[in-house]
């Protein structure tokens, strides 16, 4: 349905590589190293893309630091999901006007999300006037360039046309964590969801090459990379546009193939196009975590209708039996949202009958946000504000008391967990399903697989002993 992906030619990736030597020399004739400050809103797609920001910077000349305060460049990587993200945004963006007092020459850019949305770039163009430049995600890949025409110029920028998408192989990427790496296989989302901006902001779905993605996945593992999380809004539609006949299934297969020891996940996988190949797949091999992101956001069918979702609460049920009677160990999240414009009370308790009926060991809760041109914004919305608020409290309450229950079932159990940082005095590890266990031990155990025994449980997380 799709058409061809489209991929950023060499020659013009050299011409933007180009642009970081020229910005470099710039700094170089001032006998200064620079220094760039990104700041990440919202979802693990933007993570990933403010690595190669920070690739590109890095590759520019600049040191990365922690902080706005004093940096020659300041980097908004925004989320447009919901109006609360939004308006954090904004007052985040406000503030840098003392940043800025205080360095004349930081230069200040918002990208990611929200810069795809025109009513955004315009009110950044008229209100937000120390802010030096716009991208959206179509055009990460020519940051280099903005930076060095707001560089050369002192004049604002905005590169924010709409575009169906595009992929650029090959960016640096400056990554937060070799122990835990993002990869994302595709970008963009064709399934327009009705209450969802995403389709709108990162364009048509389009995927990269499996030989790209499996190279990339072979280099992070030879580096010591112990958990490699694929990432795509729909990763189950991955291959679509592509002709060399490999599905989301397969190059799943693929990669546990890579010899190594590693764990592989993945997010979003959408319940329309979740298949029996799928689950028999991830329960074939060792190295695919048994662990589903599967979100459902109703439990109501004719609510899934209408937002645009294709399937029922009878199929979406159908797949996770499926899946849980070939995974037993299975480890279920998900997300949902109250209060869709027009939501029963009968609605909403469908939605609770659900998740006691899956019993998740964790939900993304939320509360539907008008999102400016999407259907669901000017669907009608008779239920009170406050309302929605009660039945979000009941949704939480549920849930958090049948992940308190699952959570205490794991007590006395013991998990084969990859330990990765440290929280105070305390390590952190994850089980294979992606829990969260504090234990006591050594530093030198960071970066390893280990068993460890539950010995105690909240909501949240677990802790436990070395085994
Ligand atoms: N591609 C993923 C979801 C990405 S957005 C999928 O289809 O599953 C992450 C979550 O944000 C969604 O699953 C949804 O629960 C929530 N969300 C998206 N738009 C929203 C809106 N307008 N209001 C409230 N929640 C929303
Ligand atoms: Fe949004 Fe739906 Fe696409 Fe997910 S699948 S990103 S919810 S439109
Ligand atoms: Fe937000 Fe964009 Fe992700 S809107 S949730 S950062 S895809």
């Amino acid at each position: 349905m799709a058409g061809k992906t489209t991929v950023i030619s060499q020659a013009l990736l050299s011409e933007q590589f180009a642009y970081c030597d020229r910005i470099a020399a710039y700094w170089q004739e001032r006998g200064t190293v620079p220094t760039a400050y990104v700041e990440t809103y919202g979802c693990q797609q933007n993570e990933a893309d403010s690595e190669k920001i920070r690739g590109l910077l890095a590759q520019s000349g600049y040191r990365i630091t922690d902080e706005a305060e004093g940096a020659d460049v300041v980097v908004m990587n925004t989320c447009a999901i919901r109006e609360h993200a939004e308006q954090r945004v904004f007052g985040n963006l406000g503030a840098l006007v003392h940043t800025k007092r205080r360095h004349p020459g930081q230069k200040i850019f918002l990208c990611g999300c929200m810069a795809g949305e025109q009513i955004v770039s315009e009110r950044i163009r008229k209100s937000y006037h120390h802010v030096d430049g716009v991208f959206s995600t179509h055009h990460l890949w020519q940051f280099p360039e903005i930076l060095y025409r707001t560089l050369s110029t002192g004049k604002r920028v905005f590169y924010v046309e709409d575009e169906a998408g595009s992929i650029a192989e090959g960016l640096p990427q400056v990554r937060d964590n070799i122990l835990k790496a993002w990869v994302s296989i595709m970008y963009g989302c064709n399934n327009f969801c009705t209450y969802c901006i995403v389709p709108y902001v990162r364009g048509r779905e389009r995927s990269r090459k499996s030989g790209d993605i499996l190279a990339e996945c072979r280099t992070l593992i030879e580096n010591g990379c112990k958990e490699i999380t694929l990432l795509g809004q729909n990763v189950n539609s991955y291959g679509k546009d592509l002709d060399d006949g490999m599905d989301f299934a397969d190059l799943l297969a693929a990669i546990a193939q890579i010899p190594g020891e590693f764990l592989i996940r993945f997010m979003t996988s959408h319940p329309r196009d979740a298949s029996q190949k799928l689950f028999d797949t991830m329960a074939a091999h060792d190295k695919i975590a048994k662990q589903l992101h599967l979100p459902f956001q109703s439990g109501s069918s004719r609510v899934l209708k209408a937002m645009n979702r294709h399937y029922d609460r009878e199929k979406y049920l159908a797949a996770v039996n499926y899946a849980k009677s070939v995974m037993p160990e299975l480890v279920l999240t998900s997300d949902v949202i109250v209060g869709f414009p027009g939501e029963t009370e009968e609605e909403f308790m469908e939605t609770l009958s659900l998740i006691e009926q899956v019993r998740y060991d964790a939900l993304f809760t939320f509360i539907f946000s008008p999102r400016h041109g999407t259907p669901a914004a000017s669907m009608e919305d008779p239920t009170p504000k406050e309302e929605k608020n009660r039945r979000f409290d009941l949704l939480c309450a549920t849930q958090n008391r049948i992940s308190e229950e699952i959570h205490r079932g794991y007590v006395g159990k013991t998990f084969r967990c990859l330990v990765d940082g440290k929280d105070g005095e305390m390590l952190t590890a994850r089980t294979e399903g992606g829990r969260l266990v504090r234990f006591a031990g050594e530093d030198s155990l960071i970066g390893t697989y280990r068993n460890i025994t539950i010995t105690g449980s909240n909501t949240w997380s677990l802790t436990g002993n070395l085994k």
